[in-house]
């Protein structure tokens, strides 16, 4: 048995271990009815999903209106008008054979049409013919659920855990993981409903003493109890915990709350046939809305003795209204009154326990809020056991989130171990070896893992056998009417070839081992076979082997048959169980450790031996009756999911270019609209412009309207892109004339500052011509200056001149842009000489400017580029860091760095 470790600590409790490409832990509560689903990622709140509409559980349906793809509550809103295109419940289609009882009873509360598939499963059909294999339409969920997950997690989500029933059988786990697999996801593990809730339990709770607790959990489409050992870990072996563990599971397949809908809706067919002298049942929409209408109906009686059943046009125009009491409700569910219960009694008899000794019974599942079923349930247990502080809906989920997280070893927290067990007896057959050519093979069955054996288990079969042959894995009993009992047939290969090998080293009587593995998924395989034969050692270890090794087990073996291969099993650690040729001794090898010295020797001798001692066997498995879905099945599927999602993204796309173009038009005839006369867009416009644009609009209205649900995304952007450029130069008109004044003083703030610095800095250098001092400029160099100034200002009066005689709704002469980078460049000549020092000699004359920050200014900044120019010379300071950017590049960089 393994054990996992799961742990946390208090809110907050993740923390990280390693960061690595993907922290995120999806979990998903894959319900009949509804799925919920959580993320465990290290930043985010740890919560249950909200879907797009803030929803904390989202309806488990898919279907198409008209093309267009919808999931949750928007998909099952749709089912009484398109019964044949929404598609719900698809939990019980789950690896059920086409041809089983399940498959029967979902065409009788569900209108959609099934087909078999080529791996004889079950695939539905759309109204248009488009079939889907389950696996492929619960991918599409799975799917929708990665979106929501990835847009909280803000990254890509890989991992997952999904929830199942502890029942389900290994065709129905696959079918699970192949749409895990679909979807693009990766599968963690799949955990119990009961486990997840046990998990979710013990997360706010320690244990001083070992407690039994029941979790019943009516849902949809089955109720199982689990009864659970929650036992305290002590703090001695590590860090203190819990030990969750699961001793005892009953369960009815086929009862729950689907089932009293179809009981509710029977009531309402019966009364609506009586009265109209129709059935009902011929209209495919009409039972939709019942349908609907009866989950509404159970719902009032949920809180009330009778509600009333109001259904507007029914079918044939005729609108349905009737009352409908509790009482005729329970009593159509008469029947029932004991499945409700029988699984409590059936766990506590697995876990040999009795009511006595459970603490409290913990109610979750949607159907557990049904008053009849309460009232069982309490009748049953003693009111006074049940609990109440669970949070019913969303226990598993969270539970399995953490879980999850254990698993993923991404997070640190606080230890709590699980262990669950397999429902179903699983047993191996093979054919004897044959003893003459003639007589008949006679087949040999051996129970490997009883029902209740841990999961994460593995077994070793030990077979005499020289040549090939095959095991067969079988459920020992029905999972299910219809259902078939064989899980797989391995054949293994190579045997007589590896014995050979083996034999001519020395050993003898070499044997075939088998590794049976039972995963802690609880997917079974024979995940490894070997010949394994000892080979002679005259060492000292060699002989401690013989004797406490090979010695004892080919006694056994004679035991269990003489001729005919005897399999044994072993109960080994998983970890032990990979040295499986070591446990050639009984099965009781497992406890090893505790033996007397001399024999761990022995069994360290053997270990490092078994290397030799062993030959790998060549292992095929083939599903022969309901396969998981292979490699390529699965490609297909994923390709046939990805072509809708391409789909769906150019389809928004153009969506949204049509929306954006028809906005675009719409306020277009807004600013053309005659009533708004003294508009900007008016004031700098022409007449003709109007037009143009008027007919244009015109024009793109008629086509949207005649072609706009026809035409391409490019055609919207292409139509809109032209209306622009028609509008674009007015709009330019409108900003060169909103930005003219402003650049207008900018020129003569700088045209104003350089005569000024200009007057004063020759009235300076005069002075200390006439003083032999030493200046900071050359005449020629402030005759240069005063040249840039004359022509800025030659150029400035007569362009200013003649935009001022330019009409609103004429394109102006002189660019504002152009107003600056005119600016620009006497700022920048201004500025060279003002930024000078006062040479100490006639030395150095320039130092590259820009590699030379002055002590700055405290004001800093002032905003944009050369918006407003520095002071007059006359005061002390221009702040250089604005100057031309060019002056702080480190400081820039190192900021946009953090
Ligand atoms: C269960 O209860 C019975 C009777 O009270 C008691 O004898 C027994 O030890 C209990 N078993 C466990 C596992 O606690
Ligand atoms: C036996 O197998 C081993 C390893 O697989 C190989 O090295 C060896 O040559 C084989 N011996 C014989 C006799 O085939
Ligand atoms: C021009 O600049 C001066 C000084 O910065 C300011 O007072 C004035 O309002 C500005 N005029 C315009 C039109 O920006
Ligand atoms: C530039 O400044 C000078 C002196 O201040 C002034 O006489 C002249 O009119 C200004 N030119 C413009 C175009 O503003
Ligand atoms: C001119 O000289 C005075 C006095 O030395 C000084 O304060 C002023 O900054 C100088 N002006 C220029 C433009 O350098």
């Amino acid at each position: 048995m393994r054990l996992k470790n799961l742990c946390w600590s208090l809110l907050p409790i993740l923390a990280l271990v390693s960061q690595s490409a993907s922290a995120s832990v999806l979990a998903i509560d894959y319900g009949t009815d509804w799925i919920k689903a959580s993320l465990m990622k290290p930043g985010v709140p740890f919560d249950v999903l909200l879907n797009k509409d803030s929803k904390r559980k989202i309806q488990s349906a898919v279907g198409w209106k008209q093309g267009d793809r919808l999931f949750g509550t928007d998909a099952a809103n749709m089912a009484s008008r398109f019964p044949n295109d929404v598609f719900t419940s698809l939990k019980y289609l789950q690896g059920a054979p086409h041809d089983s009882e399940t498959v029967s009873y979902y065409t009788k509360i569900s209108p959609s049409e099934v087909f078999e598939t080529a791996r004889k499963t079950v695939g539905l059909k759309q109204s248009d013919g488009t079939g889907w294999n389950v696996e492929e339409l619960v991918a599409m969920q799975f799917a929708y659920i990665k979106h929501l997950a990835e847009a909280v997690a803000e990254e890509k989500v890989k991992d997952v855990v999904v929830t199942v029933p502890p029942f389900y059988s290994q065709y129905e786990r696959d079918a699970i993981v192949d749409a895990i697999e679909i979807a693009g996801l990766r599968t963690l593990a799949l955990v119990s409903d009961g486990t997840a809730v046990a998990v979710n339990y013990a997360m706010t709770r320690t244990f001083t003493t070992p407690e039994y607790h029941i979790i019943y959990d009516a849902g949809a489409s089955s109720i199982v109890a689990t009864v659970v050992a929650f036992t305290p870990i002590d703090a001695k072996s590590g860090s203190p915990g819990t030990h969750i563990s699961v001793a005892g599971v009953g369960y009815e397949r086929k009862t729950g709350g689907s089932e009293l809908d179809r009981r509710m809706r029977q009531i309402l067919i019966e009364m609506f046939n009586t009265k109209n002298r129709r059935d009902i049942r011929e209209d495919k929409k009409g039972m939709a809305k019942l349908w609907k209408e009866a989950g509404r109906v159970k719902a009032i009686l949920s809180a009330n003795t009778e509600a009333m059943s109001s259904v507007e046009s029914l079918a044939w125009d005729i609108d349905f209204r009737s009352k409908v009491t509790r009482a005729a409700f329970e009593s159509a569910c008469g029947d029932l009154k004991g499945k409700f219960t029988q699984p409590i009694y059936d766990a506590l008899n697995e876990a040999g326990l009795s009511l006595d000794n459970i603490t409290s019974v913990l109610l979750v599942g949607g159907a557990s809020r049904t008053p009849m079923i309460q009232a069982a349930v309490k009748a049953a247990v003693g009111a006074e056991k049940i609990a109440l502080n669970v949070n019913a809906d969303e226990a598993p989920v969270l539970g399995a989130a953490f879980y999850g997280a254990s698993l993923s070893r991404q997070f640190k927290t606080k230890n709590i171990k699980v262990s669950d067990i397999s429902l179903h007896d699983i047993q191996a057959s093979y054919f004897a070896a044959p003893t003459t050519a003639v007589s008949r093979p006679r087949s040999i069955t051996t129970l490997i893992f009883p029902s209740g054996s841990k999961l994460g288990t593995k077994k070793t079969l030990t077979f005499k056998r020289k040549e090939d042959f095959s095991i067969f894995i079988d459920y020992k009993h029905l999972i299910a009417p219809g259902y078939p009992q064989r899980i797989l047939e391995s054949e293994i290969t190579g045997i007589a070839e590896a014995l050979g090998n083996l034999t001519e080293r020395g050993a003898v009587d070499p044997v075939v081992k088998a590794t049976l593995s039972l995963s802690d998924s609880g997917f079974i395989s024979i995940s490894e076979a070997v010949a394994y034969g000892e080979i002679k050692d005259d060492s000292i270890a060699g002989k401690l082997k013989g004797f406490f090794g090979g010695g004892s087990s080919s006694s056994e073996e004679a035991t269990a048959s003489s001729e005919q291969p005897a399999a044994r099993e072993t109960d080994s650690e998983a970890e032990s169980s990979s040295s499986s040729a070591a446990s050639a001794s009984a099965s009781s090898s497992s406890s090893s450790p505790s033996a007397s010295p001399s024999a761990d020797a022995a069994t360290e001798k053997k270990k490092a031996l078994s290397k030799e001692d062993t030959i790998k066997l060549k292992v095929a498995n083939t599903f022969p009756v309901i396969p998981p879905m292979s490699v390529d099945e699965k490609k297909k599927a994923r390709g046939r999911l990805r072509a809708i999602d391409i789909e769906e993204a150019a389809k928004n796309r153009k969506d949204e270019a049509r929306n954006t173009f028809e906005g675009y038009l719409y306020r277009l005839r807004d600013l053309l609209d005659e009533e708004n006369t003294e508009t900007p867009f008016k004031k700098c416009s022409t007449e003709s412009e109007r037009k143009t644009i008027t007919e244009t609009l015109e024009d793109s209205f008629l086509w949207l309207h005649d072609k706009g649900d026809v035409a391409e995304t490019s055609q919207f952007l292409d139509k809109r892109i032209s209306l622009e450029a028609l509008e674009k130069p007015i709009i330019h008109r409108y900003q060169e004339i909103e930005a003219f004044p402003q650049a207008l003083n900018n020129s003569q703030m700088w045209n104003w500052s350089t005569r000024l610095f200009l007057t004063e800095a020759r009235q300076n250098l005069t002075a200390e011509i006439a003083a032999d001092l030493p200046s900071k400029w050359t005449k020629e160099e402030l005759d240069g200056l005063e040249k840039t100034l004359k022509e800025h200002e030659t150029w400035l009066n007569k362009w200013v001149e003649k935009q001022k005689s330019v009409k609103p709704n004429e394109d102006p002469v002189i660019e504002t842009t152009e107003m600056k980078a005119r600016a620009k460049v006497l700022e920048t000549s201004l500025m060279k000489l003002w930024k000078r020092k006062v040479p100490k000699a006639k030395k150095v004359k320039v130092t590259s400017s820009a590699a030379e920050p002055e002590p700055t200014p405290t004001e800093g900044a002032q905003g944009g580029d050369s918006e407003a120019p520095p002071p007059p010379p006359a005061g002390d300071e221009i702040p250089l860091e604005r100057q031309d950017g060019e002056q702080q590049p480190l400081k820039t960089h190192e900021r946009d760095e953090l």
